[in-house]
């Protein structure tokens, strides 16, 4: 058991070589706590030696509280445990990922990670032993359960019971403006249960890296969709005859294309060029959150429209954590998603995840059942999955401030996608449509400084995370978010890259972003005024969310090409996009930048930067070099 006198540093020492620290009470500020009831208790010396591990200054931004939490509520309670050698599995990640390294490619197995992730035998008794003080039956296989690698255990757990162990009161929270108006449909907004703040005993800080759900108030909602439907007039179709020879290597576009783009456009612009011949091995996954279906027909007269040798083909939806699929509801942004990987991706099999997240939940009417994040929810489905039931390239258009995700929550869930990564899936995230940071961009612990905002989970240095260009030649699209993590430190397959743009900028912005951080973008795409289908019309959309599945796409087609020639899949990217021989044949793009918290933000140049990243790919090229 650890010492008592050790420091918040040691508490999160999981992660440590990825994080040097931030301390948890140091977010903490004058929270009324809750009584802890001690004295009843026969555990009460053990358990009762509480230290506070986050807590919020205030409700956070857009939520209000709404009432107490009914007393029947019950609550699944997710509890992570330490993962005993997760250096090692970082450190293999690394090794796996490195085209230099004799390792590259060797992707590892389910039960290989699992062995890495596996808590230590004193971890999964000193938690077991807080339970039971609890009264938590942990042989009761109703209300408990494991995962197979051991490091999460799930307890179903009442009121009394989850604010006695974690010293918290919890409330029921609303979002949005209109949460005080008695007629607002209830299913129009979004009811959490959460803690302002919460603490656990001391000895068991150490073995613990997230307990969910506690402070985390982002939903569905606040996980926001990066797109936007553009209002001006969509041209009924491009004119071939208009022809603009732009591209890099002289391909001729036609005008039409930067005003309507399609996936014609798209192919002729990054030279995607190839016939898929692993359909059967290969697949591409497409994540969405609760409200955002599908829809099949759409998807039948988009092809219609831009790619007729589709027509009568579609992909399939997998429900996850109680997700929909309501094809009376079209998705924006899941019509986006889908129209544009599917079309690229083209036959490449490919699967949308309906995740369901906080239910439409009705205050009074105690119903509330699950109110776990979305985001752990689907990590836990996908990796329980059987290596070859796993997509080897995974596109997700979600995200969300980072400041306001909880630091153990961060680290936690970046970490679970390392997993994926180390079992040969690529990871790709919108980086976000805020530019620097959107709205006023203050700080929320307390300081109220002004600061620019990257998006979570874009920031974590094990997925791939896309910005958005526009035009032909190509340039920065101003609201493509970009910029320097404030939890994770620059991992060494960028340091080049952004020590090179660091200095060039100087002291531009300094005090406004985080130059010892992850720095993001990784790489971009175009990302305005796609033609997509929606109820039956077309719309203009953008967004990095649509710059985002068409490199999901290309991904998956070079990792067609390497399963058809019995070649491991890329598996996490980045290590590879910034060595030499990937770089080099990308398309830079070194115009514009990405205005937000009252400045004009970040310029692109030369090489990395955080707008575009490394640039835009051009698929012919990396196909050679990677395929
Ligand atoms: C880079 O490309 C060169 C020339 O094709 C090749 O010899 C070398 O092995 C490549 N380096 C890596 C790390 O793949
Ligand atoms: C959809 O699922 C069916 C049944 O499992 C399968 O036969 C088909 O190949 C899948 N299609 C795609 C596009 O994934
Ligand atoms: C970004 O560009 C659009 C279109 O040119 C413009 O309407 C918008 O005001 C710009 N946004 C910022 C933050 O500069
Ligand atoms: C800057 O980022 C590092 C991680 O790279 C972090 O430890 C530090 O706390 C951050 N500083 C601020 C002011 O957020």
């Amino acid at each position: 058991m650890p010492a008592s006198s050790q420091s918040l540093k040691g508490r999160i020492s999981p992660m440590r070589w990825l994080l040097p620290i931030i301390g948890f009470a140091s977010l903490s500020a004058a929270i009324p706590s809750p009584q802890y009831s001690s004295s009843t208790h026969s555990h009460a010396k053990r358990w009762g030696d509480l230290v506070q591990r986050h807590s919020w200054p205030a409700v956070p931004k857009g939520w209000k509280f709404h009432s107490d939490v009914p007393e029947d509520y019950k609550m699944t309670l997710r509890i992570g445990l330490k993962q005993h050698r997760f250096d090692a599995l970082a450190n293999t990640l690394f090794q796996i990922s490195d085209p230099s390294h004799t390792r590259y490619g060797a992707h590892l197995s389910k039960s290989q990670v699992e062995s890495l992730v596996a808590p230590h035998a004193t971890s999964v008794s000193i938690i077991d032993d807080w339970l039971r003080g609890h009264g938590i039956d942990l042989s009761d296989s109703n209300s408990v359960s494991r995962s197979s690698g051991g490091d999460w255990i799930t307890v179903e757990v009442t009121m009394p019971q989850v604010e006695e162990m974690l010293n918290a009161k919890y409330g029921v929270y609303s979002y949005g403006l209109d949460s005080d108006s008695k007629d607002a449909s209830s299913s129009n907004r979004d009811y959490v249960v959460r803690t302002l703040a919460y603490s656990l005993p001391q000895a068991v800080h150490d073995h613990i890296t997230v307990i969910s759900p506690t402070t985390y108030f982002g939903t569905w909602r606040s996980m926001r969709a990066t797109s936007f439907v553009d209002t001006t007039e969509v041209l009924a179709d491009v004119d071939q005859n208009k022809l603009a020879v732009v591209t890099h290597d002289g391909v001729d576009i036609p005008v039409d294309c930067i005003t309507n783009m399609t996936p014609d456009c798209l192919r002729r612009l990054y030279n995607i060029w190839y016939k898929p011949q692993a359909t059967h091995l290969n697949k591409l996954g497409i994540v969405g959150y609760l409200g955002e279906f599908g829809n099949r027909a759409d998807l039948q007269i988009f092809y219609e429209r831009y790619m007729p040798s589709a027509l009568g083909t579609s992909y399939n939806t997998t429900l996850v954590n109680g997700g929909g699929d309501d094809q009376s509801k079209p998705g924006r942004e899941a019509n986006l998603d889908i129209q544009y990987a599917v079309s690229i991706s083209y036959p490449t099999p490919n699967i949308y995840y309906s995740v369901g997240g906080s239910p439409p939940f009705i205050p009074d009417s105690r119903t509330v059942k699950n109110t776990n994040e979305p985001y752990l929810e689907w990590l836990h489905w996908i990796l329980a999955l059987k290596d070859e039931e796993i997509p080897k390239t995974i596109t997700t258009s979600y995200g969300d401030d980072e400041q306001t995700v909880p630091y153990d929550y961060q680290i936690t869930v970046c970490n679970l996608f390392a997993q994926l990564g180390a079992r040969g899936v690529s990871i790709l995230f919108s980086s976000g449509d805020v530019g620097v940071g959107g709205g006023d961009c203050m700080t929320n612990d307390g300081s109220n400084k002004k600061r620019f905002q990257p998006g979570f989970p874009g920031t974590c240095p094990f997925v791939t995370t896309v910005g958005s260009t526009t035009h032909i030649p190509e340039r920065v699209v101003n609201f493509s978010s970009g910029g320097f993590s404030n939890t994770f430190p620059r991992p060494s397959y960028q340091d080049a890259a952004v020590s090179t743009y660091l200095q060039a900028i100087g002291g531009m912005y300094s005090g406004l972003y985080n130059a010892s951080g992850r720095g993001v973008p990784d790489i971009a795409a175009q990302g305005t005024r796609f033609k997509v289908i929606l109820g039956g019309e077309t719309k203009a959309i953008g967004g990095t969310s649509a710059s985002t599945p068409v490199v999901a796409a290309m991904i998956a087609l070079i990792n067609d090409y390497r399963l058809a020639n019995k070649k491991p899949t890329l598996g996490f990217l980045n290590p590879m996009l910034y060595s030499e021989n990937v770089t080099r044949v990308l398309n830079d793009v070194t115009e514009g930048s990405n205005p937000g918290c009252g400045t004009t933000g970040f310029p692109a140049r030369e090489g990395w930067d955080p707008a575009t990243g490394l640039g835009t790919p051009d698929f012919l090229r990396l196909l050679a070099t990677l395929g």
